[in-house]
């Protein structure tokens, strides 16, 4: 649950406010209920701060008692069932997939609008790897270290800002 706040605060938050273009999808595979899919429209998101701690019961009310029909659980976010591959038909096309050993996004072509998938701490398995290159995603990486997710989110904005995108 930390990695995943840590990384939606890197997708949203800028030094003085929030980024009102961009949406967070969170897809939760573990237990006790699997899966759950946490969605975050950021115009809409009100209290949403740079501490993770009070964004945890904003995210924790949209794991409860979801169906596969999302429901708004506050403003701007959104909780529902959904596995990987209806997780990313949801956020819909075009897909970037950050993988360490990809084309160095300084010298891809990111598509407009796209969805960046990014995994936690372990990697994506080869099926969810085979599902997200069969929706013509292109692997891009950021240099030859792991990082941590959140920090690999930031450079990923840090690049789309560069390019005004
Ligand atoms: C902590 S890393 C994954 C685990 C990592 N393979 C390891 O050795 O522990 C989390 C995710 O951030 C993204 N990421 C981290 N470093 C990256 C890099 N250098 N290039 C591209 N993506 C990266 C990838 O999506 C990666 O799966």
């Amino acid at each position: 649950m930390d990695i995943l706040l840590n990384a939606a605060n890197a997708a949203l938050h800028v030094a003085h406010g929030l980024r009102r273009d961009v949406e967070v999808g969170l897809l939760l595979l573990g237990p006790p209920d699997p899966p759950r899919f946490v969605r975050l429209e950021s115009f809409r998101l009100r209290n949403f701060q740079p501490d993770i701690r009070s964004n945890a019961a904003l995210v924790r009310l949209a794991l409860k008692d979801a169906s596969r029909i999302e429901r708004e659980t506050s403003p701007g976010v959104f909780g529902s069932k959904a596995g990987f591959e209806e997780a990313l038909d949801r956020l819909g096309p075009a897909f970037v997939y950050l993988r360490e050993g990809g084309k160095d996004i300084r010298d891809a072509i990111l598509p407009a609008d796209a969805t960046f998938v990014l995994s936690d701490n372990q990697d994506l398995t080869a099926a969810e790897d085979r599902s997200v290159l069969d929706r013509g995603a292109v692997p891009v990486g950021l240099g030859p270290i792991p990082l941590h997710t959140d920090h690999a989110i930031a450079l990923v904005n840090n690049e789309l800002d560069r390019r005004n995108v």
